[in-house]
């Protein structure tokens, strides 16, 4: 079987290691991965978003199946285009993965749906959005509708600084196209917490709860990154809330997709706000989360490719996914100066020990290859994950992994998963 895989971070190395766990062994090829997938694919020297190239190698390999990592190409269409072809990709369609790509479509359809969620308004008129920040509270938050690399939204402090916001998107074109509309929108206060299920258009098999550390610094201080860190399972999302999150939240927008005719299929990403008075929706991805992915994957028991295939299939039932009874925990490993400058070409050392120990993976996420050595190669550069039997074990494992590691500037958080035990 020949599974192709589009995306090079870590959250693609733990999909391409997960799948080549699968009991049919597959030859899997990653467009463009990284170092540590070159270990178990062959990459690809074609971008993530080079949609014509990404057509032309799969129309001559015929992949048995595409898994499409980042949200660029989901938008662009990739999905669209392989399947017009024949060719079987996990990934939602253009029109579904909207969801993602436009925060305005997002909340319309968690609107039509009933899903609970942030009261918010959609502007394209920096003035009438300046004059309607007085309805709401302070701080108040000021979203890019379309993507713009994780850094569209804007929480504001005081209301000089939403209107600095406004017209930094609006006027000044800061996120340029995807900054044409924006929705101002209440901010919510609580815990977040990740939910990702897997989606067949019509059915949905939730996987395990996780938690993403955004900030860059421990205690959630700094600016905000692509995430520091991840852990599974997330307390705050206990046994009772997970079956509503499933009935409330996640249905009720396969069903909307449905209705709509863009039927839903592949991962959807809930990122919610749970506090006293309920769960709110923060937002939705169309795809796997990282650095939850790493976390989560090690989770799942027995074979994950037929799940993958029951999404595209539409047959997807709940026993396609088995979750170990254990715990796991991502510390991702950052280039000096992240999220801000950075330089590459680091020498990494000791990723080979930190591998070896018990229960412990290292995915590379920003890293390749240079004269046979692994160099860094990007802001997030590894992904060290290790499960346990709790989050306790887990955290001890996946730090003693870390301690093994390193390159010149590493930085990493570490209290990944604390929030876990100061409950
Ligand atoms: P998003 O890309 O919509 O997930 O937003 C990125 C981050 O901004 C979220 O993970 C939250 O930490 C924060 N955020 C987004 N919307 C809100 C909101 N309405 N209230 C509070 N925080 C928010
Ligand atoms: N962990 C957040 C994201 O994948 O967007």
């Amino acid at each position: 079987m020949k599974i192709f895989i589009i995306g090079g971070g870590g959250r693609e190395h733990a999909i391409a290691w997960r799948v080549s766990k699968d009991s049919c062994a597959p030859d899997i090829y990653c467009a463009p991965g990284n170092a540590g997938t070159a270990t178990i694919a062959t990459n690809l020297a074609i971008a993530a978003d080079d949609l014509v190239q990404l057509r032309e190698w799969a129309l001559c390999n015929k992949p048995d199946l595409t898994i499409v990592g980042p949200e660029v190409p989901l938008c662009l269409g990739i999905t669209d285009l392989l399947e017009a072809e024949g060719l079987r990709v996990f990934g939602p369609c253009c029109a579904a993965a909207r969801l993602e790509g436009s925060k305005a479509f997002s909340k319309e359809i968690m609107l039509a749906a009933g899903v609970p969620t942030a009261k918010s308004l959609l502007f394209n008129d920096p003035g009438r959005a300046i004059a309607a920040l007085d309805s709401f509270g302070l701080p108040v938050v000021i979203k890019a509708d379309g993507l713009a690399a994780g850094k569209g939204v804007i929480i504001a402090a005081t209301k000089a600084e939403a209107v600095e916001a406004i017209q930094a998107i609006l006027v000044d074109s800061i996120f340029g196209e995807a900054g044409a509309e924006i929705l101002i929108e209440e901010f919510l206060v609580g815990e977040e917490a990740s939910i990702l299920a897997l989606v067949d258009g019509e059915h949905a098999v939730i996987l395990p709860s996780s938690q993403d550390h955004k900030r860059v610094y421990n205690n959630d201080e700094g600016p905000n990154t692509g995430g520091m860190g991840a852990y599974t399972p997330a307390p705050v999302v206990t046994d009772a809330l997970l079956p509503l999150i499933k009935t409330q939240i996640i249905m009720p927008v396969v069903c909307e997709m449905k209705k709509r005719g863009c039927p839903y299929k592949g991962v959807l990403y809930a990122g919610l706000m749970i506090s006293a008075d309920g769960i709110k929706v923060l937002e939705f991805n169309t795809r796997f989360g990282d650095p939850e992915t790493e976390a989560i994957l090690p989770r799942i028991a027995g074979d994950i490719i037929p799940a993958l295939e029951a999404c595209v299939d539409g047959t997807l039932r709940d026993d396609h996914i088995i979750v170990r009874d254990n715990a796991a925990v991502t510390v991702v490993m950052a280039s000096g100066g992240y999220p801000g400058r950075y330089s590459k070409g680091l020498r990494i050392t000791g990723i080979e020990d930190a591998d070896a120990l018990d229960e412990c993976v290292v995915f590379h996420a920003g890293t390749r290859v240079e004269g046979g050595a692994v160099v860094t190669d990007g802001g997030r550069v590894l992904s060290v994950t290790a499960s346990g039997e709790d989050l306790k074990q887990a955290v001890e494992r996946a730090y003693q992994a870390v301690s093994k590691i390193s390159f010149e500037g590493a930085h990493y958080r570490t209290d990944i998963a604390a929030r876990a035990f100061n409950r």
